[in-house]
């Protein structure tokens, strides 16, 4: 379909017509709360080579750095507190019986924001993971140093074996029962929000795909065009903390 040109007032009649939505966000959505995105020009990909930072047998050859570098992000998503984009989600989830936010976030400011009805495809920064026995745990539930040392690493308390990050790394499958969810959201939705996202990973998950073929409309709000652009009805290429918040009051208005 014809992408239309972007105007507030079919963006607002495609959401008071909706009633199955589903949210989709990647890291863009958390931009205006001050935490970098992945891939563009200042993204942690720049700084940090995913190849060490982003795969198990990084992880495995170097330990230390790699828990450090997600501590240093754990004390920045701390420090950030969501923004207006987060709270209109939140928001959302009350308006629409059928809701689904499917996130590919680590930070946790969805939730701070007030959202319930989400799953996080790519895990959670604050979770840890035995590498033996695979239960789950929340790091701050330990009294864990600023940075890790390889005497400090965190360790399973059962078996006494390394964790590691409780994120999806590359190479790795999304939990079976988040991605059941995201599937049957975006298969059964009549409006789909795809906010902050490059597609580069999420494309490969076929959840927008998915919902233009089954005749959801598309609204994409990111300020760049990129590979999911094309399957979108509406683009609002503007800063989702900023343009949420003015399309959810023209909602309310209008309703
Ligand atoms: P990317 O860094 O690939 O893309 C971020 C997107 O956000 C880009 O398309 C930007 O144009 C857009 N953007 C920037 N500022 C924005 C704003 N203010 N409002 C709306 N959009 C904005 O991040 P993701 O697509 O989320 O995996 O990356 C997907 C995955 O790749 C991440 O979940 C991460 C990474 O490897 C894990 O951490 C497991």
């Amino acid at each position: 379909m014809k992408l239309m040109e972007y105007r507030i007032d079919a963006v607002v009649e495609a959401f008071s017509g909706a009633e199955r939505v589903c949210v989709f966000t990647g890291a863009g959505a958390s931009k205006e709360s001050g935490l970098p995105t992945f891939r563009e020009i200042d993204g942690e990909w720049k700084h940090y080579d995913p190849m060490t930072f982003a795969t198990l047998e990084g992880f495995l050859s170097e330990p230390v750095q790699v828990w450090n570098m997600y501590r240093m992000r754990q004390r920045q998503i701390g420090e950030a507190q969501p923004n207006g984009g987060h709270s209109v989600i939140a928001q959302m989830e009350r308006q629409y019986p059928h809701f689904l936010l499917v996130t590919q976030n680590v930070d946790d400011l969805h939730e701070r924001a007030g959202s319930r009805k989400l799953v996080k495809i790519h895990g959670d920064c604050w979770g840890m993971r035995c590498l033996q026995c695979c239960e789950t745990y929340d790091t701050r539930d330990f009294d864990f140093p600023a940075e890790f040392t390889t005497e400090t690493l965190p360790i399973c308390p059962k078996c006494e074996v390394l964790c590691r990050p409780d994120i999806v790394w590359f190479g790795e499958f999304v939990p079976d029962d988040a991605m059941h969810a995201a599937v049957w959201s975006s298969s059964t939705c009549d409006l789909m929000l795809v906010v902050g996202t490059s597609g580069e990973v999420s494309g490969g998950y076929g959840f927008v795909e998915r919902a233009a073929m089954n005749g959801a409309t598309i609204v994409e709000i990111n300020p760049t065009e990129g590979i999911l652009t094309q399957h979108a009805h509406i683009w609002v290429p503007e800063p989702a903390g900023v343009v949420l918040p003015k399309i959810w009051q023209c909602l309310t208005m209008y309703k």
